[in-house]
């Protein structure tokens, strides 16, 4: 099947050549929005990222060129008008896992850089600095971690907070993970979680339920000076409430993997241009937050995992078979 691929990287074009040999691989580097939707016309497939715009005017369009099929390739599906796409006849598949590891471990990561400062010590010791003012962080062992979304990468999170002697709690309104529980996580509701934990990991998906979970309510629960990470999805923070909460003190170290507004932003090189989004910019201002590109699923194994399995859904529908990681608008309501 010929199919286009949008917001398409080298990386993109090396993963899916190792491991394609059947279906005919059409790259651009374009964002798929309604403006760009034109470029899929006589295509019966294209495969798109986090920040293509699948909104219902874009469904449209792409469906007036003759498009049938979308795959998505990555596992939140936040971008995706599913109802508009039902309504116009166009299937949707997504990657649904690919390596938890990838993510659960860049979460880890962003919590040790902000607690050991390695970010701030990277730049000194490169300018011969090598006083340690500042430096200071805390043992995790025995720390209190918060897990929202107790999924497949909250759970790898989980577990590995669990092998630091960290106390773990989980909140999860659709899941009781019991091995989970069993390793030594306590499932509790979000207000004693807020309140009891001393770094919150956010790993549920994006949903009409959990956009602004953090707010500036959620906030005030929180223990003061708590470090917050979101490698999950940028709407599940109130971003500028977030930057109070960091201006007072009450939050005491960001990390953040993915942003609000970032389809404006991220996978592009905007080093020579002004960005005009003044609350990232304020975010970038603080020595406290680390900000990163949505990079944490960027592993060898997760591309190689994304790039089978779309390949797979692409046969799937090639072939006229239901295909496991097809999406419906009833996805909406899990
Ligand atoms: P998953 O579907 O396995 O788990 C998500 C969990 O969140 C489920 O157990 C679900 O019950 C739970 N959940 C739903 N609503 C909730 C709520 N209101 N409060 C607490 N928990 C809730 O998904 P997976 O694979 O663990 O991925 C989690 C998220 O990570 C994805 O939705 C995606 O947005 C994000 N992600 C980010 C990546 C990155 O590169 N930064 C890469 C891959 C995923």
């Amino acid at each position: 099947m010929r199919v286009l691929f949008f917001s398409a990287r080298p990386y993109d074009r090396r993963s899916f050549a190792a491991a394609n040999g059947r279906h005919e691989l059409v790259f651009t580097e374009t964002r798929l929005s309604a403006q760009t939707a034109g470029l899929a016309a006589s295509y019966p497939a294209i495969c798109t990222f986090v920040n293509d715009r699948l909104d219902a005017e874009t469904l449209a369009a792409l469906a007036a060129g003759g498009l049938r099929y979308v795959a998505l390739r990555c596992a939140g599906f936040n971008q995706v008008d599913l109802r508009a796409a039902e309504r116009l006849g166009i299937e949707v598949a997504r990657v649904p896992a690919y390596s938890p590891y990838a993510v659960a471990e860049y979460a880890v990561g962003l919590l040790l850089t902000l607690n050991r400062k390695f970010h701030r010590a990277y730049n000194r010791v490169r300018e011969n600095n090598f006083l340690l003012d500042g430096l200071e962080g805390f043992d995790l062992h025995g720390k209190t971690v918060g897990v929202v979304g107790a999924g497949r990468i909250g759970a790898v999170f989980a577990n590995i907070m669990l092998g630091f002697g960290c106390r773990v709690l989980v909140h999860d309104p659709h899941s009781d993970d019991a091995a989970l529980r069993a390793a030594g996580a306590q499932f509790v509701g979000l207000d004693t979680l807020l309140a009891q934990a001393q770094i919150v990991s956010l790993h549920c998906p994006l949903t009409p339920e959990t956009h602004h979970l953090i707010d500036a309510a959620a906030l005030a629960r929180m223990q003061h000076g708590a470090m917050l990470i979101n490698t999950s999805r940028g709407g599940l923070l109130d971003t500028a409430a977030v930057v109070g909460a960091l201006k007072s003190g009450r939050l005491g170290a960001l990390g953040l993997d993915v942003y609000e507004q970032e389809g404006d932003l991220f996978f592009e090189d905007l080093s020579s241009t002004i960005v005009e989004d003044d609350v990232f910019q304020r975010l970038l201002t603080f020595p406290n937050v680390v900000v990163t590109g949505h990079q944490a699923f960027f592993t060898q194994e997760a591309l190689a995992a994304i790039a089978r399995t779309t390949l797979v859904n692409l046969d799937d529908f090639a072939a006229g078979r239901p295909c496991p990681n097809r999406l419906t608008a009833a996805a909406l309501l899990r």
